[in-house]
C-alpha cells in the first residue's frame, strides 16, 4: 500500500497536466493509466497523443504538402515532376512524432516528482476520509484526493462492427497501409472531416455518410455553409441525413447499405471503411458507481463547473465529463482542479473554449454562434471581412474564406468569433485572449495589427462590426 495526497486516473492531457500542477503545487502524487496501444506497449498521454490530435496533425501535414506540390506549385514557378508518397515514410515520421511526445511525459513526469504507475485503476472505497484505489499489477493507492481523467473511446455502431482492417475507428484510419483507392467514412464530424482529408489529398475517393440533417451543426451556419462548398469542391462527396443499415465484407471490399435523405436505399463499395460517428465518456469497470459516482444520462461523469463529483474529494475532468471533448479543454480543467485541491481559486470558463477543425480550409471559432445569439434573442452587431482582400494571404495563395465577428449591440462586447480559412487554428488564439479580457470590437479594431499579416483579416472584420473598414 501506498500513501498519497492525490492519485489522479489517465494520464491524457487531463490527467497528466493535473498531476504536474499537484506536484508543482507541493502535493505527493501519482498518475495511474492502462494504456496499451499499439501492440500492448504502455504509453503515455492518452488519446490526445497516441491516436488522437497528434499524429492526425502530422498525417494532415504531410498530405498537404503532398497535395501542395502536385496542384498549388506550378503557379509559383515550380515544376515537380512524379511526386510520390510513400505511405510507411509518412506513417513512421508519425509515429516518431508521437514516441517522443509520450516518452516525453515521462521525462516531465520524473523532473516533476510525479509517480507514474502502468495499470488499471479502480476504487475500492473510503475509509477515515481517505480513498482506496485498486491498481491492476500493483499495491494498492490511499489518497484523500481523487482526480478521474479517463477520457472516451470510440462510438461503436452495431451494424457496422469493426474488424480493425477493413472496417476502422479513428486509430486504424491513422494507420492504413497503402491510400485506400475508394475510402468510406460513416460521421461527418471532426474525425470525419480531418481523416477524409488526409486520404483524400493522398488520392482517395472519400465518400462520406452523415446522418444528421444539417452539416456541421455546432459551427455557425455561414461558416458551415461555406466548409461544405469547399470540401465538395475538393472532391469530398458528402451525403447528410442517411441512415446506415448494414456493412458486410466480401474478400476484397465493405459493402455499405444505407439509405439517402430521401429514404431511398443505396450502396456503396469501399476498400476501407472509416466508423467516426462521436465518443463515449470512458467509466468502463472503475468501479467508482458501485463507490457511489453519479453518471449523467450520456454516461458522464456529473461534476459542478469547479470539475467536483457527487463524490467526497474526488474531481473528473475531461472527455469523461460534460463539455467539449477537447485536449485543451481536459488540460485546464486539471490545472483547475489542482489548484482548488491547493486551495486556490482555480477557473475554467467552457465559453471560451476554442474550437478548431484542421482540414483545409481551417475552421476555428470561440464563443456564440449567430444563431445561438438569434436563438437567446441578444441584440448583436457583424462584421466580416474575406481572406482575399488580404496581401498576406494572397502572397501564401490560400485565399478562401473569411472571420466574421459578432458583438453585442449596445456593450460592442465580443460574443463570438468565426475564421474559416488559412492558418484559423493560430488566429482565433487572438479573439480568445480578447474575449478572456471582455474586450470591445472597437478594442480590437484600435490595436495594431502587423502588415502584412493574416492577423489584419481578424482587424477588418473587427473594423466591419462599425462599418468602417478599410480595404474593401
Ligand atoms: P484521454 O486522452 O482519452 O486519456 C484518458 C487516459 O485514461 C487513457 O490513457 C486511458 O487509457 C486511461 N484510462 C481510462 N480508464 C482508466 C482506468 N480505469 N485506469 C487507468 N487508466 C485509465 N482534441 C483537440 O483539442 N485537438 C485536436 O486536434 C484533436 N484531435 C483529435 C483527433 C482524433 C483522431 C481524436 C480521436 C481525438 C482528437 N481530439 C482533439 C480529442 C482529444 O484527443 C481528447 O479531447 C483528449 O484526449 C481528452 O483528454 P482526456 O485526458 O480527457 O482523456
Ligand atoms: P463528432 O461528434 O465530431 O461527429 C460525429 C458525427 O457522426 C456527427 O456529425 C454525427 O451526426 C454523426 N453520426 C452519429 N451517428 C451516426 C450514424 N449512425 N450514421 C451516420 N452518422 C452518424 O465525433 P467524431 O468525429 O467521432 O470525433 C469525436 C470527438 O473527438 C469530437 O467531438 C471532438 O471533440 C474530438 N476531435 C477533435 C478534433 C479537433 O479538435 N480538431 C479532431 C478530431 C476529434
Amino acid at each position: 500500500m501506498a500513501e498519497f495526497d492525490v492519485v489522479v486516473i489517465g494520464a491524457g492531457p487531463g490527467g497528466y497536466v493535473a498531476a504536474i500542477r499537484c506536484a508543482q503545487l507541493g502535493m505527493k502524487v501519482v498518475c495511474v493509466d492502462d494504456w496499451k496501444y499499439p501492440q500492448g506497449k504502455p504509453s503515455l498521454g492518452g488519446t490526445c497523443l497516441n491516436v488522437g490530435c497528434i499524429p492526425s496533425k502530422a498525417l494532415l501535414e504531410s498530405s498537404e504538402i503532398y497535395e501542395r506540390i502536385n496542384h498549388d506549385y506550378e503557379v509559383h514557378g515550380i515544376t515537380v515532376k512524379g511526386a510520390q508518397i510513400d505511405v510507411a515514410k509518412m506513417l513512421a515520421r508519425k509515429d516518431k512524432i508521437v514516441s517522443d511526445f509520450t516518452s516525453g511525459i515521462g521525462s516531465l513526469f520524473k523532473k516533476n516528482k510525479v509517480t507514474s504507475i502502468q495499470g488499471h485503476a479502480s476504487f475500492i472505497g473510503r475509509e477515515k476520509a481517505t480513498w482506496r484505489i485498486a491498481v491492476t499489477g500493483s499495491d494498492e493507492l490511499r489518497a484523500k484526493h481523487v482526480i478521474i481523467a479517463t477520457g472516451s473511446t470510440p462510438r461503436v455502431l452495431p451494424q457496422t462492427p469493426l474488424d480493425g482492417v477493413r472496417i476502422v475507428d479513428n486509430s486504424g484510419a491513422l494507420a492504413f497501409a497503402k491510400v485506400p483507392k475508394r475510402l468510406a467514412i460513416i460521421g461527418a464530424g471532426v474525425i470525419g472531416l480531418e481523416l477524409g482529408s488526409v486520404w483524400r489529398r493522398l488520392g482517395s475517393d472519400v465518400t462520406i455518410l452523415e446522418a444528421a440533417p444539417a452539416f456541421m451543426p455546432a459551427a455557425d451556419d455561414q461558416i458551415a455553409k461555406e466548409a461544405l462548398r469547399a470540401f465538395g469542391k475538393q472532391g469530398l462527396k458528402i451525403h447528410l441525413g442517411v441512415q446506415i443499415d448494414k456493412a458486410t465484407q466480401s474478400k476484397m471490399e465493405v459493402i455499405i447499405s444505407w439509405k439517402n435523405a430521401q429514404g431511398v436505399a443505396q450502396e456503396l463499395l469501399a476498400d476501407q471503411l472509416i466508423v467516426a460517428v462521436g465518443r463515449v465518456p470512458n467509466t468502463l469497470g472503475l468501479g467508482a458507481t458501485e463507490a457511489g459516482l453519479k453518471l449523467d444520462a450520456a454516461g458522464r461523469i456529473e461534476v459542478d463547473e469547479h470539475c467536483r463529483s457527487s463524490l467526497p474529494n474526488v474531481y473528473a475532468v475531461g472527455d469523461v465529463v460534460r463539455g467539449p471533448m477537447l485536449a485543451h479543454k481536459a488540460s485546464e480543467e486539471g490545472v483547475m482542479v489542482a489548484e482548488i485541491i491547493a486551495g486556490q481559486a482555480g477557473h475554467c470558463d467552457l465559453n471560451l473554449v476554442p474550437w478548431v477543425m484542421y482540414a483545409s480550409p481551417e475552421i476555428a471559432w470561440v464563443g456564440k454562434t449567430e444563431q445561438q445569439l438569434k436563438k437567446d434573442g441578444v441584440a448583436y452587431k457583424a462584421g466580416q471581412f474575406p481572406f482575399m482582400a488580404n496581401g498576406r494571404a494572397r502572397a501564401l495563395g490560400d485565399t478562401m474564406g473569411f472571420v466574421k465577428i459578432l458583438a453585442d449591440a449596445a456593450s460592442d462586447r465580443i460574443l463570438g468569433v468565426h475564421i474559416i480559412g488559412a492558418m484559423a487554428s493560430e488566429l482565433v488564439q487572438q479573439a480568445v485572449l480578447a474575449m478572456s479580457f471582455s474586450a470591445s470590437s472597437e478594442d480590437l479594431a484600435r490595436t495594431i495589427h502587423a502588415h502584412p499579416s493574416l492577423s489584419e483579416v481578424i482587424h477588418e472584420a473587427a473594423l466591419a462590426v462599425d462599418k468602417r473598414t478599410i480595404h474593401i
